[in-house]
């Protein structure tokens, strides 16, 4: 089977409620100040504020549902080798059936272990979780990178995406590295699609093909492109 490769970002998990992220680097996210409640510095200096924030970040979209787009891809299993490699922190590619899925950024429905040189992971409590909260009597965390820490998964990420027949990426505006710099170790002779309605500006890959639609629009063009091949 040929291996196709999705690079995921916000945008695909738009039509399904959850609001894209820029803007937020430098200002606002869900009207916080991300510096406040969202970077490494944060959760050492004040974890407190740092954990309500994730709770209520998890409460407010633990609903949501998989899209169409998040669908399609689930459903290329079928003909492809498909691995995702999301920037999201939703599990929405995991709801929608999706059977390998790397998370750059971390898992909102998880907490991590902390003080332990290997990941153990907990289904994220109903209740939320506070600085003091024990599982197992682990201290945790919420499994999500927060700005200014480490991309641990890109060491997973970078293999699969040098052995791509075919990457297509979805819904990124290519700000955040390090996600942003993997379409660079895709083979120079494999084809790269990239769908969004705004796509950025990426002069360094002049034979990428733009599908400028929404993510659900753009899979159906996808899909049928590819099976014309
Ligand atoms: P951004 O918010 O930077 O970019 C979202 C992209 O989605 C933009 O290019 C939009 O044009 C596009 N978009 C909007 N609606 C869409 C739709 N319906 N279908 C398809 N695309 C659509 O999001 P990311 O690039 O994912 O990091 O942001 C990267 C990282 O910045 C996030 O993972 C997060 C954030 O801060 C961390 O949490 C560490």
């Amino acid at each position: 089977m040929k291996k196709i490769v999705f690079l995921t970002g916000a945008g695909i998990s738009a039509e399904s409620g959850i609001p894209t992220f820029r803007g937020a680097i430098d200002g606002l996210w869900e009207n916080h100040n991300v510096e406040e409640v969202a970077t490494a510095k944060a959760i050492k200096e004040h974890p407190d504020i740092v954990y309500k924030f994730i709770n209520e970040l998890r409460n407010k979209y633990k609903d949501c549902k998989p899209n169409s787009a998040h669908k399609a891809i689930a459903d290329l299993e079928k003909d492809y080798d498909v691995t995702v490699i999301t920037q999201n922190i939703d599990n929405l590619h995991e709801q929608a059936g999706s059977s390998k899925v790397i998370h750059l950024h971390g898992d909102l429905s998880k907490v991590r272990a902390i003080g332990t040189s290997y990941e153990v992971l907990f289904d994220y409590p109903e209740e939320g979780i506070a600085p003091a909260s024990e599982i197992n009597g682990f201290k945790v965390r919420p499994h999500i990178v927060l700005f200014g820490e480490d991309v641990p998964n890109i060491a997973k990420a970078i293999p699969v995406i040098k052995q791509a027949d075919i990457c297509v990426v979805i819904g990124t505006s290519f700000n955040v590295y390090p996600a942003a710099g993997l379409i660079q170790y895709v083979d120079i002779n494999n084809p790269i699609y990239y769908i969004d309605p705004n796509p950025a500006y990426t002069p360094g890959y002049p034979d990428i093909k733009v599908i400028k639609a929404t993510a659900t629009k753009g899979m159906e063009e996808l899909v049928k492109e590819l099976r014309n091949k």
